[in-house]
């Protein structure tokens, strides 16, 4: 079923200039871009975004770092989006992660590991309507060349 998730490049990704790159690996596996800005999060901003994690160890470590600097919230469109993106970005520490996921090929550690993306079809929604408004999202048009 077509669904749409959101992916979050996170601060080491965006400042080492591998956006191109993820957006690439996410075009040729089928992902379509229907809405990209790029969001300077404040700490609230930061811990609104992340307050599942709110109380574990590396919370604040979490959200002072990703208040740090410039992020880019990318809502994408696939069938099975969702299930298939996790498996496109790979295991949370980039060390741990497959071959040719995005965080083995962008990701530094544990917590600079390039991207986030949503957990779930309920998520997703969530944090697609936490980055973009009505107007900013399409449903994803093509021209057959
Ligand atoms: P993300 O997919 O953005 O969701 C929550 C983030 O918390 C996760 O990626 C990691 O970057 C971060 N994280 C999870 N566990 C740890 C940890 N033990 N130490 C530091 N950061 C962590």
């Amino acid at each position: 079923m077509l669904e749409l998730s959101l992916v979050m490049v996170k601060p080491d990704a965006y400042s080492t200039k591998k956006l191109g790159t993820i957006i690439s690996m996410l075009e040729a596996n089928d992902f379509h871009v229907v809405g990209i800005k790029s969001v300077n999060l404040t700490k609230e901003l930061a811990k609104r975004f992340y307050f599942v994690h709110e109380g574990k160890e590396f919370f604040e470590r979490l959200t002072d770092y990703m208040s740090s600097a410039t992020v880019a919230a990318i809502c994408v469109e696939k069938d099975n989006c969702v299930t298939d993106l996790r498996k496109l970005i790979g295991a949370t520490d980039p060390a741990q992660a497959e071959e040719g996921t995005i965080r083995k090929v962008c990701g530094m550690t544990k917590q600079q590991n390039a991207v986030h993306a949503s957990d779930s079809v309920e998520n997703a929604k969530k944090e697609i309507r936490f980055f973009f408004s009505d107007i900013e999202l399409y449903s994803y048009r093509f021209i057959r060349y």
